[in-house]
């Protein structure tokens, strides 16, 4: 292994991967980038990000032309480039139930092993069930040919969708789950000069640091959960759960963050890791943690059917035209994976709405899933008789958009905020009947 500057292959390419590959070519590393699927590889070779990600394609433009950063759908060029594996395989829920699906990330890592011709490291970032590490080490100690030694490390990623450049070059903290001082050397041979400087460092174990990631999924989840559980309480109340989690924001052993209650979380990560965590808690025996986790998924279905359910209650009539804003499963993304908007649009069409649906960035990923809905190319257009609207993703121009011009534009001036975005003394004030989540009216 090079220990000066090692070379790295990236395994997966999705969200997580292509950011992670473009920012080591970034940081100075020779990289290539391995993807079972041709078009994905194809598209990133040309230097383009295959999804929407700020800053991405720019990195992607400037290392694949300066050949630091190569894309190849063969494992054997990543086993004979690379001494250091990153593994960034999507391990999704399995169609069968809760627990995750590792498929794709054990034929990753049976093919790599099998083609190695050099020692390496191979390094976890996935989000996988605890006691995968612990596997894969034996797993590759079987196949990987005589004489050639795969240590495995694991290096869970925080990065969030829309802000994947900005988190994999500022991380908040870095996780070095380790079972070998030469790992431990390696991992911090690579992060610790160009990014780890002021950041904390945490060596620990191959477990903790797998269940770390699931922890931090599983709590962020549990926060928003338990502000949509607030909000059900302050409508019935009469309590204003905005001003409830600014209180309990400021006790910094809480903190503001991730308790903005509305329509729920969704997207490819926290759902189906709290379902993937809990499904391992209950293979492990511990009671605890899938009665918490079942709560939390639960109490977020609920907070998604509490606002389909109001919009049926508001709507005129069968036929009614309803004006859907927001698609993606949050701002600044053009991901749908369980996106509570998509899910509610999808849930007031199928009651007999005539829906329209505009989203800034996620409208084509939209049509591929929910292709019953119909999708137009600006927010004038979903607007324009329409009797009832659903803010659903609070996509900036959203809540920058003037009451009273949208009110000239809809039939009836009724919106559901489900973001609690738009500013609704404002929106009443040109004449709109405004319904927030947990907010009194
Ligand atoms: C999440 C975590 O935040 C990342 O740290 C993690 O690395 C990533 O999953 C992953 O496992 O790969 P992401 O899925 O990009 O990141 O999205 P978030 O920004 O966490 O938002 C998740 C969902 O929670 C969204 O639907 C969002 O609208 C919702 N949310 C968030 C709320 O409803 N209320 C809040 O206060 C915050």
């Amino acid at each position: 292994m090079n220990l000066t500057t090692p070379t790295i292959s990236v395994i997966g390419t999705g969200y997580l991967g292509a950011t992670h590959a473009a920012c080591l070519a970034e940081l100075g590393f020779r990289v290539v980038g391995v993807d079972r699927d041709r078009d994905k590889i194809a598209r990133l070779a040309a230097g383009e990000a295959p999804f929407s990600e700020p800053g991405l394609d720019d990195l992607l433009r400037r290392h694949t032309a300066s050949g630091r950063l190569r894309f190849t759908t063969a494992i054997r060029v990543a086993a004979e480039h690379a001494d250091v594996h990153f593994l960034c395989v999507g391990t999704p829920q399995s169609a069968a139930g809760p627990e995750a699906d590792l498929a794709g990330l054990w034929a990753a890592v049976r093919d790599l092993g099998r083609h190695l011709t050099r020692d390496c490291l191979v390094v976890g970032k996935s989000t996988v069930p605890v006691g995968t590490a612990a596997a894969m080490a034996a797993e590759l100690g079987r196949i990987v040919p005589p004489r050639i030694s795969a240590n495995v490390a694991w290096n869970p990623e925080f990065l969030r969708e829309g802000h994947g450049v900005q988190d994999t070059l500022h991380p908040d903290r870095l996780v070095f789950g380790v079972d070998s001082p030469s790992a431990e050397l390696t991992l911090r041979l690579l992060y610790e000069r160009p990014i780890a400087a002021g950041v904390p460092v945490h060596v620990t174990d191959l477990a903790t640091a797998e269940l770390a990631k699931s922890a931090a999924n599983g709590f962020l989840a549990t926060k928003v959960s338990f502000v949509n559980a607030m909000a059900e309480i302050s409508e019935r109340a009469g309590a204003d759960v905005v001003a409830l989690a600014d209180i309990l924001g400021d006790d910094p052993r809480i903190g503001r963050s991730f308790l903005d209650a509305g329509i729920g979380f969704g997207g490819g990560c926290l759902p189906k890791d709290i379902r993937a965590l809990a499904a391992r808690a209950a293979a492990l025996g511990a009671s605890s943690a899938p009665a918490l986790l079942h709560a939390v998924d639960e109490a977020n279905a609920r907070a998604r059917s509490r606002v389909a359910d109001l919009a049926l209650e508001l709507c005129p009539g069968a036929g009614a035209r309803v004006a859907v804003l927001g698609a993606a499963f949050k701002p600044r993304s053009d991901d749908v994976r369980d996106s509570p908007a998509l899910d509610i649009a999808r849930r007031v069409h199928r009651a007999g709405a005539e829906v329209r649906v505009y989203d800034p960035e996620a409208s084509l990923n939209a049509r591929a899933v929910a292709p019953e809905l119909t999708y137009v190319a600006s927010l004038e257009t979903a607007l324009r008789g329409a009797e009832l609207v659903l803010h659903l993703t609070e996509w900036p121009e959203f809540a920058a958009m003037d009451p009273r011009w949208a009110a000239r534009l809809v039939r009836w001036p009724v919106i559901i905020d489900g973001r609690n975005r738009i500013d609704s003394g404002r929106w009443a004030a040109a004449g709109w009947t405004v319904h927030s989540v947990g907010r009194p009216r």
